[in-house]
């Protein structure tokens, strides 16, 4: 939906007051802030994370939402989210993700949205999306991943018993393979 311009300003200006007395008073984490009036909301948006341990670990572990977007997160160390147990939608759009090596969302079994569109993803694990079981929603528009990479999705569509919606547009080793840019699956996840 499209804002008119004086609306977002001033959406825009409350967002940065809002940053600007999380500092002073304490509800600031590293960066990150409570999206005000909801408390179970973290936004961590263009931030210069670069270190996700050192910010998730000054979180509350009962949100629901965390916007990491527009950082500069090269690594999800395994197990990085485990502890937030009611995680439903995570953000990593537009960081520096290279790859998946497995167990990166341990613990998210309840996430709803996972969105890690604008990455340098190229390579995913067997086992990276392990435990992702009420995963409804997979982003991964603009990486660059190839043919094989598709094979998890193949693999065991069981892992994913809640998935109805990957969208893999605009990777550019997939560009010959038009079919499968964009994958929608049925609301049981059985016809990939
Ligand atoms: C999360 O926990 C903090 C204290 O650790 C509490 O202040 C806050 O209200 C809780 N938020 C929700 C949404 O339960
Ligand atoms: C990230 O931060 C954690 C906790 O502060 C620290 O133990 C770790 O060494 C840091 N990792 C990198 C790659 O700097
Ligand atoms: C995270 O923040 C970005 C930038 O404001 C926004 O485009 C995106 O929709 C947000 N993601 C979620 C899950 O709210
Ligand atoms: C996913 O990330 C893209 C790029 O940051 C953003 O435009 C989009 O709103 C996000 N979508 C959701 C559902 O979080
Ligand atoms: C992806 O990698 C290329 C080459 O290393 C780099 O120029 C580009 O900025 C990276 N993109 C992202 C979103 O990190
Ligand atoms: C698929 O996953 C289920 C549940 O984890 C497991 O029992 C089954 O052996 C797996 N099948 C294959 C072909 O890996
Ligand atoms: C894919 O990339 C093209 C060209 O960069 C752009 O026009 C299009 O909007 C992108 N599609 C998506 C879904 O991001």
């Amino acid at each position: 939906k499209i804002l008119p311009p004086k609306i977002k300003m001033m959406r825009t200006v409350l967002f940065l007051l809002l940053l600007k007395t999380s500092a002073c008073c304490g509800f600031g984490f590293k960066g990150c802030s409570l999206n005000f009036p909801m408390t179970d909301v973290i936004w961590c948006f263009n931030q210069n994370i670069a270190n996700l341990t050192e910010v998730v670990s000054m979180l509350p572990d009962n949100i629901t939402t965390l916007n990491l977007s527009k950082n500069k997160i090269r690594v999800i160390p395994p197990g990085a989210f485990s502890q937030m147990l009611g995680l439903k939608r995570l953000d990593l759009s537009q960081n520096q993700l290279v790859s998946l090596k497995g167990g990166e969302f341990r613990g998210l079994g309840v996430l709803e949205c996972l969105n890690l569109t604008c990455n340098n993803i190229s390579h995913i694990h067997s086992h990276a999306f392990d435990g992702l079981t009420g995963l409804q929603t997979l982003l991964m528009i603009h990486n660059i991943l190839a043919t094989l990479s598709l094979s998890i999705f193949k693999v065991n569509v069981s892992c994913f018993p809640a998935l109805e919606y990957i969208r893999l547009s605009n990777n550019s080793k997939l560009e010959l393979q038009a079919d499968v840019k964009s994958v929608t699956l049925t609301p049981t996840g059985s016809s990939l």
